[in-house]
């Protein structure tokens, strides 16, 4: 019988855990284990540090509810979410790149028509965004469903809120041709949540907490990767240094300032608004391109 020391130790939990009846699993499992007696040994970790990390994850479960997701916060913020996001999501040139998915989507959105004002009765400027939903190949897709969610103007979302109604979230449908309209209200770059473990940690550093302007988007189109992505304001505070790494070039756009009058939904606006535009652009999957 082979007793664990110092030096064995790794050798026999990897075999333990290699018994995962599930081959991936036994392979996660052992890797996992490999990296973390690997992570012990570098920093020659103390059993006060050892205590003090598990204290701060027992933290992580205790504060998190349906609607508090800290755990994909702490992930987010560590980089592993955007690193898990660009290895599964390699998409061909031309593609909406795919962002971080965040702690705040709510699943159930109400469907909204073309122009729909998904900010109705909440303070902001008013924001239309417009465009088309595309397929790489270049034709329009009409009836795709964009999943919208967003903060309002002082960086709060419903998730956030106790509120019983969709608050800044809709589902929009393209039509025939492809385009879609929505109305909102332009979101402000926000600080993400800092009273709880993952803020406690992020005090400790040097780390900008904050995320710059953007609006989410999810698609889940038949016959096309499902994308998970942002839209983000061009020259908006943050872009730099956005605290989960989620910013892509290729969704960065302008958002205009526009004088009273007509809007894009064909309604006139007596007060200053805001414009953009974007067409995104979905990847087939592999079996629709075969
Ligand atoms: C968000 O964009 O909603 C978000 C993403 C990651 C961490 C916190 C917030
Ligand atoms: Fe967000």
């Amino acid at each position: 019988m082979t007793h664990a020391t110092e030096d064995n130790i790794t050798d026999l939990a990897v075999d333990r855990w290699s018994t995962a009846h599930d081959p991936r699993l036994a392979e996660v499992m052992a890797s996992l284990v490999r990296h973390l007696h690997d992570f012990a040994r570098e920093v020659r970790l103390t059993e006060e540090e050892w205590l003090a990390g598990l204290q701060w994850l027992t933290r992580v479960g205790q504060i998190s509810d349906d609607k508090r997701e800290e755990a994909i916060l702490a992930s987010d913020v560590l980089g592993l979410s955007m690193l898990v996001v660009q290895m599964n999501n390699r998409f061909g040139p031309g593609a909406t790149p795919a962002t971080v998915l965040g702690p705040f989507h709510i699943d159930g959105s109400p469907a909204a028509p073309y122009g729909w004002d998904m900010s109705e009765g909440i303070e902001g400027t008013p924001f239309f965004l417009t465009g088309t939903v595309r397929s790489v190949t270049g034709e329009p897709i009409p009836g795709a469903v964009l999943d919208v969610w967003q903060a309002d103007a002082d960086g709060t979302y419903e998730a956030q809120l106790d509120v019983d109604e969709a608050r800044l979230r809709a589902k929009y449908q393209t039509r025939e041709d492809g385009s879609y309209c929505l109305r909102t209200i332009v979101p402000l770059g926000y600080a993400i949540p800092m009273d709880g473990p993952v803020g406690d940690l992020i005090s400790r550093t040097d780390i900008s907490y904050y995320r710059p302007c953007h609006i989410h988007f999810l698609f889940e189109e038949e016959g096309y990767e499902r994308l998970v992505t942002h839209l983000f304001a061009e020259g908006a505070e943050y872009l730099e240094t956005d605290v989960v790494f989620g910013v892509k070039e290729a969704l960065v756009t302008p958002f205009v300032a526009q004088e009273p009058g007509e809007a894009p939904d064909g309604t006139t606006v007596d007060v200053p608004f805001v414009t953009a535009t974007y067409d995104f652009v979905l990847q087939p999957t592999e079996s629709a391109a075969d």
